[in-house]
This record gives C-alpha cells, sequence and structure tokens, in this order.
C-alpha cells in the first residue's frame, strides 16, 4: 500500500471515530468514512476506489486530511445532483456502500469522470459569508480612519458570497440578513460567555458600513456551471443541509447580484498577478481593506509571501490586511504547513495594520471555535491601533463603543 492511500486511510478512520463519537451533529461524514473504508478494503465499492486511484495519480502529494475532504465533497456534489434522497438518505453505511459501487467509469461514464475530476483536480471552494462578519468588525473599528467609503479587495473570493454579504446585509431593499450574532467567551477551555465584550462585539457588527469598491479575485471562474455546483457541494457538511435557514442564505447570495455590477470579480493568480493588473481591473489603485479568509492553507509558502507581497503594494496608506486560517499557516507563514480546521480554535483571525507599521502582525487578535465564525475569543497578544494607540481587540471595541454599551 503507498504512503499516500496509508494517509487516506488514516485520515478515514480518524473521520469515522470523531463524527460518530464527539461531533455527532455530522453523522453522515462518519457514515461515509466507515463505507470508504469497506470499500478500500474489500471488493465492494470499485467505483470509490477507482476515484482514489484516479486522484493519487494526479495529485500524489496530496495528504490524507485534504485527500479525505475533497472526496467527501466531490461525492456530496454528486449527490446532490442526482439523488434527491441525499442527505436524509445517507445516514448509514449501506447508501453509501450502494453509491460507491453504482458510480462506476463502465455504467456512467460523465457522471464518473465529473465526480473523479472534481476530487482529483479541484481545491475545496467552500464560501462561507458569515466568515465575513470579521471584515465588518474590523472595518467598524477603524471606519474613522477614512474619508470616503472603505474599498475592499478580497482574495480568494470564492463565489463572493461574504462580499455580497457585507454590501446588502444593511440594504433594507435587499433580503440579504444581517450576520449572525458573535459569542465573545473569555476562557478557550470553559467558555463561558463574556457578557460585555459580547455586546461590544455585536454592536461593532451592527453598524451600518457602506463600502466603496469591492472586488473579489479568486483562481477559478466563478461564472462557470460546474465551479458553481462544485462550491455549492464543498459550502455545506452534510448535516447542514437539514437547516432550511442556512440553505436559504446560500441560495438568496447565489442568486444576489449575478452581474458583478456592485461587487466586480477578477479571475487569475494572486500569487503570480501584478499590481497593475489588479489596478487595471478596478476604478481604484490602493485597497483599504484586503481579506485572505481561509485562502493561504490552499497555497504554498512561497505562494502566500507572493500574495501578501501583492497585498502589501495595493495597500493604502491607513489601510488593514485581515488574514483568517488555521493558526499554523498564518503564524508559519513561510512554512509548508497544511492547517487543521477541527481542532477548537484553531481556526484564528490576524491583522495587519499600515498604521502600525509594525511586524507583530501575525500574532492573531481572534480565535474562533470553528470556520463557521459564532463563538470566539479574543487574544490577549494581537494589536490594532485605534485613535493612536496600539491595543488588543478587547480595549479597541471599549473605546470606539464604550460609551454605547
Ligand atoms: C476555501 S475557499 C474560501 C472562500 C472564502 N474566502 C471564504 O472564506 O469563505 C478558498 C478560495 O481561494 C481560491 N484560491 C486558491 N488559491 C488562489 C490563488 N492563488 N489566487 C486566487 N484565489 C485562490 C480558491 O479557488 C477558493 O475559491
Amino acid at each position: 500500500m503507498s504512503e499516500q492511500l496509508r494517509s487516506i486511510e488514516e485520515q478515514l478512520a480518524r473521520n469515522a471515530e470523531y463524527y460518530g463519537t464527539v461531533d455527532t451533529a455530522n453523522i453522515t461524514l462518519s457514515c461515509f468514512a466507515k463505507a470508504a473504508l469497506v470499500a478500500l478494503r474489500s471488493s465492494e465499492g470499485q467505483g470509490f476506489r477507482d476515484t482514489v486511484d484516479y486522484m493519487i495519480e494526479l495529485r500524489p502529494e496530496l495528504k490524507g486530511p485534504t485527500a479525505v475532504k475533497l472526496l467527501e465533497r466531490a461525492y456530496q456534489t454528486d449527490l446532490l445532483e442526482h439523488d434527491v434522497s441525499y442527505p436524509y438518505g445517507y445516514q448509514d453505511e449501506a447508501p453509501w456502500l450502494k453509491t460507491f459501487s453504482s458510480v462506476n467509469v463502465h455504467d456512467d461514464f460523465l457522471r464518473w469522470g465529473l465526480l473523479a475530476n472534481n476530487a482529483a483536480l479541484r481545491n475545496v471552494q467552500s464560501c462561507v459569508d458569515e466568515r465575513y462578519k470579521t471584515i465588518k468588525l474590523f472595518t467598524s473599528l477603524v471606519a474613522n480612519r477614512f474619508d470616503a467609503p472603505p474599498t475592499l479587495l478580497d482574495v480568494g473570493s470564492s463565489v463572493l458570497h461574504g462580499d455580497l454579504k457585507l454590501v446588502y446585509e444593511s440594504d433594507p431593499s435587499s433580503p440579504v440578513r444581517p450576520f449572525q450574532p458573535i459569542e465573545i467567551l473569555n476562557d478557550k477551555h470553559e467558555k463561558a460567555k463574556d457578557e460585555r465584550l459580547t455586546k461590544l462585539a455585536n454592536v461593532a457588527l451592527s453598524q451600518q458600513i457602506q463600502f466603496g469598491h469591492v472586488m473579489g479575485v479568486d483562481i477559478t471562474d466563478i461564472d462557470d456551471v460546474g465551479t458553481r455546483r462544485w462550491a455549492r457541494g464543498c459550502r455545506f457538511y452534510p448535516d447542514e443541509l437539514f437547516q432550511p435557514d442556512v440553505v436559504e442564505d446560500y441560495d438568496l447570495l447565489e442568486s444576489t447580484d449575478p452581474d458583478h455590477s456592485r461587487v466586480s470579480f477578477l479571475k487569475g493568480d494572486f500569487a503570480t498577478m501584478t499590481r497593475n493588473e489588479v489596478v487595471a481591473a478596478s476604478p481604484v489603485s490602493t485597497w483599504d481593506i484586503i481579506a485572505f479568509s481561509t485562502v493561504f492553507f490552499q497555497v504554498s509558502s512561497s505562494e502566500r509571501i507572493a500574495m501578501l507581497l501583492n497585498a502589501l503594494n495595493l495597500l493604502s496608506d491607513n489601510g488593514l490586511i485581515i488574514i483568517q486560517d488555521a493558526r499554523e499557516v498564518i503564524v508559519g507563514m513561510e512554512d509548508d504547513v497544511e492547517g487543521n480546521f477541527s481542532i477548537p480554535f484553531n481556526y484564528a483571525t490576524s491583522i495587519i495594520d499600515a498604521q502600525r507599521a509594525s511586524d507583530d502582525y501575525e500574532e492573531p487578535v481572534i480565535a474562533w471555535e470553528n470556520g463557521r465564525c459564532q463563538r470566539a475569543v479574543f487574544e490577549p497578544k494581537g494589536r490594532i491601533r485605534v485613535n493612536g494607540g496600539d491595543v488588543p481587540i478587547d480595549e479597541a471595541l471599549e473605546m470606539r463603543f464604550g460609551n454605547a454599551v
């Protein structure tokens, strides 16, 4: 057995256990993992083995955690198209095994080919609008720096849902709902809610912020139907598909601004793109807020550095770069680390503040319980400049909104 296959099997075994006993809200993923292990170890489920073989052939560098995530998403994308009983009918191993056997290259070449190519050629492209509440939070904190509505450049924007949420959530004529409130905890372990910080953070989050020009950049063609289907298949944990509100919000954003007239889009690789290409694609030459949300974990360390340098060259004098990702990716920008999103409070937000001109940026300011960004703790070491002082985020919130609470 190859090293890569072993690493895939190990991850499947971990998921079977984790989603079966710890995170039982996602039982469908545990059933997927158990059935996948059976398919790899027995004569059942040839279709699954073919998908894995194809993936290994094309991406020998993929490690177990990423490979398994891609397999889960590829099968989900396929089933959302082909089986109306998904995910309701997939909370058991048997239907997964049936699918693994029935999807095969001889019976249905197009369906199998699409599934295998999604797994082997794409990257995870989940677009989670709730993650962009950090951008709102920080923009509220520094809004008084800017003479005009701040401009926003979102790198790795996927299908732009986060940007659309930022632009439309406070527009009374739009059905797009506001961000869900944040809960700030005073400790990662005890998880007790800090009432005052929670109120302050939500005051910041409920400010009316008008953005100037907003542009997303992504390496994929987000107007391609296949990319849209893949992004949708990546967006949900299977069991989130049982929550009508979450699905409804997604579909609403999906149908908002289809022509990119309010939020523009530039397709390309931000690691190799020149500053001029970005400037030529927009009416502005510098950007007040530049976001990298959950994108650095997908690229090599040298690409991260190239992307960051590009951002520094496009940042306005008072601007902020907001980076959120797995903690080890943010603090180890120069290392080839993959990022683990299943450790609680390992999804973190960090900022580079043009006004601070310091290299302390890598200290995260917020640690989120997970990438859905509902509960968080503030990190004591991270700093932002507010009213001329470099302060941690709790102090910054107190300075800006303390009177309102
Ligand atoms: C996991 S998604 C995150 C989407 C969104 N920012 C969020 O936080 O929900 C990562 C996105 O980064 C894009 N991406 C990866 N490498 C890129 C690059 N070099 N240049 C531009 N976009 C890139 C991927 O295509 C994908 O859409």
